[in-house]
């Protein structure tokens, strides 16, 4: 793992398939949820719907959104705003792609952390 003071390595691209996700936990803070959406770009999100903390990591990826697993609310990889009429919010982990490797932020991801 690349020692950086911004960004924390989390591997390659690849370990995710198109539509895939996978979770990342963080010690003492918050679980992410990391996806990959059908045209290839990574999101981060906490992995905590909005509306009752339903594992988003486990919902169904379509476009730039991912459907919340256990009421539908579909909540955007973009901003973690619920979209439609649902109202809610979910912090968003700044990504960025080198390499073949994913690298999210490490103040956000650190963010929960007591
Ligand atoms: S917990 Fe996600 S829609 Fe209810």
């Amino acid at each position: 793992m690349m020692v950086d003071a911004k960004w924390i390595d989390i591997g390659p691209v690849e370990q995710l398939p198109a539509l895939g996700s996978r979770t990342l936990p963080v010690q003492g803070g918050q679980e992410i949820a990391i996806f990959r959406t059908a045209t290839g770009s990574i999101h981060a999100l906490a992995n905590k719907c909005p509306h009752k903390n339903g594992p988003l990591s486990q919902g169904m990826v379509h476009d730039t959104s991912v459907t919340c697993p256990l009421h539908n609310w579909r909540i955007s990889l973009l901003t973690g705003e619920a979209l439609g009429e649902d109202k809610g919010c979910v912090p968003v982990i700044p990504v960025k792609i080198d390499a073949g490797r994913i690298y999210i932020e490490r103040a956000a991801t650190l963010a929960g952390v007591a």
